[in-house]
């Protein structure tokens, strides 16, 4: 099967805000406590952080980390996780059935954050709280000095403020399962009256309001119309979460599904620019995508922990999922349509970061290890940082279950700083090799600098401590030839393989 694609310096979709590529850390299951966090380990420093943690987390170069949630957030009062720890409350965590212990709360984890070289994106509880816990929280974090909570802050050990941008305005609010859930007149007036409250402490927060916890969801899309409604000109984004579940293993619906995550953006895209237009505003509010992963592994092992069935655990395993191959193209696939609509999706979360539906798995007292799913997400943060371009495909599809006319062949292209251009490839098909031709129009391209390949591999197979074998090896076969104009990029895509090549 043959693939055209054409690759135009000057059709762009957009500049990738580097923070496309985020993550998350929830107070849940293992993520935090012998996740981030563990004292008695061998590699943990001077505050009990996990260094190998730090090391793959670095690898990984996130450029900003939600915490600390999640449904968690919505049952969360910050004020548990600062003072001595000795003093601090042991809170029963509804979201999860578990127990908080507030070992670790916003000092810590600001802590681990610049360890692991990231920023915080930090959200407030307007589930079993609201406004005056939020605006609390902000001035604790953000305020230098003089004032009750900054002062406090100060007391508990740090003189100068965290200074973080990004804020969110709760939590999937429109979820049943959510502690203190809304409809989207309760949470558009919350939403909107929170971010009043914080804009007037400090107009250059960039604030988040949920959006739909999927698209699967009833409410959906009459939630975002109306939460626009009531908060467009008073937020910069709107979040929206999607999992992707392969419980039947029907590999073509599965890796179909990104193109329903494609309708998902592309309606609240819509729904953006309609509210605008109704406010005649000025301003522009983009998608902030913090919460998204393969999700459905672990399941089934969960079930008795989240029934209750075990009271009320410390830090259990919790969301576990072991990924395999077959979810490397689907986080392949995904992160390409996130780079595709890099023009209306600014900020992405892979949830989560580290144990929990995590790229980044630990062994309690032992090594920590990569997923097969680390890969994708280590190209896209790496090497998808730039331009985005606006690549036009030629390439044979299929029908699904959830889609039409899928293509085979799901690609993104970036373009660096410095000029080399990334093209980030996965073939869908099971048995067909894709004959990749790109036309190059403009780009002075003449040689691979970088070419690597995942493939090969069975679909369900997985890495573990100490052995990961679902890793990139050196591609073969690309080439390409430089024109005057423009050259040509000519490759094999193997059959069911992720592949990044880049050009410079
Ligand atoms: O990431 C796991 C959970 O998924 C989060 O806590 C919640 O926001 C979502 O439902």
């Amino acid at each position: 099967m043959r693939a055209r694609v054409a690759a135009n310096i000057d059709f762009v979709v957009g500049e990738i805000d580097p923070r496309l590529y985020g993550s998350f850390i929830e107070h849940l299951g293992r993520a935090v406590y012998s996740g981030i966090y563990e004292p008695g380990h061998a590699s943990a420093d001077a505050n009990g952080f996990r260094t190998d943690v730090i090391d793959l987390v670095r690898e990984l170069d996130v450029p900003i980390v939600r915490y600390p949630g999640g449904n968690f957030v919505s049952a969360y009062n910050w004020e548990d996780g600062i003072g001595p720890k000795e003093d601090r409350p042991v809170r029963l965590d509804l979201a999860w059935h578990t127990s908080e212990t507030n070992e670790v709360g916003i000092h810590e984890f600001a802590d681990w954050a610049e360890a692991a070289g990231t920023q915080m994106m930090l959200a407030v509880n307007l589930g079993s709280r609201g406004l005056d816990e939020a605006r609390a929280f902000v001035e604790y974090v953000n305020h230098p000095s003089g004032t009750y909570w900054s002062d406090l802050r100060r007391k508990n050990g740090r003189e100068d403020p965290w200074g973080v941008k990004m804020w969110c305005l709760g939590n999937e609010m429109d979820g049943p399962w959510q502690i203190g859930q809304k409809t989207a007149d309760e949470y558009g007036r919350l939403a909107f009256e929170t971010a009043k409250a914080l804009r007037a402490y400090d107009t250059s927060l960039e604030l988040v309001v949920c959006g739909s916890s999927t698209p699967t969801m009833a409410t959906y899309p009459a939630w975002e119309a109306t939460v626009l409604d009531y908060t467009y000109d008073s937020v910069d984004y709107i979040s929206l979460h999607m999992y992707f579940k392969n419980h039947d293993k029907d590999l073509p619906r599965y890796l179909s599904l990104p193109a329903q995550l494609d309708d998902y953006i592309q309606t609240v895209a819509g729904i953006i620019r309609m509210t605008k237009a109704k406010k005649r505003s000025k301003r522009d509010v983009y998608i902030s995508f913090d919460e998204w992963n393969v999700w459905y592994h672990s399941e089934a092992q969960d079930k008795a922990t989240l029934q209750g069935e075990d009271g009320w655990p410390i830090a259990p395993p919790l969301l576990e999922d072991i990924y395999d191959f077959a979810d490397v193209l689907q986080v392949g696939a995904i992160l390409n349509t996130f780079i595709r609509r890099a023009d209306v999706v600014k900020v992405g979360c892979l949830a989560q970061l580290v144990n929990v539906i995590a790229p980044i798995m630990t062994v309690k007292d032992g090594p920590a290890w990569r997923q097969t799913t680390f890969w994708p997400y280590y190209y896209a943060s790496r090497y998808g940082r730039g331009t985005a371009l606006n690549l036009a495909l030629d390439c044979p599809g299929y029908d699904s279950a959830v889609a039409t006319g899928v293509p085979y062949l799901d690609i993104s292209a970036v373009r660096a700083e410095d000029g080399t251009v990334a093209f980030f490839c996965v073939n869908r098909h099971e048995t067909e090799e894709i004959a990749l031709d790109v036309a190059l129009q403009g780009l002075p391209l003449s040689r691979i600098v970088m070419d690597k390949v995942i493939a090969g591999h069975a679909l369900d197979a997985t890495n573990g401590p100490g052995e990961e074998p679902v890793a990139p090896v050196d591609g073969t076969g690309a080439e390409v030839v430089a024109e005057p104009g423009g050259g040509r990029l000519t490759a094999p895509i193997a059959p069911l393989s992720y592949r990044v090549i880049r050009l410079g």
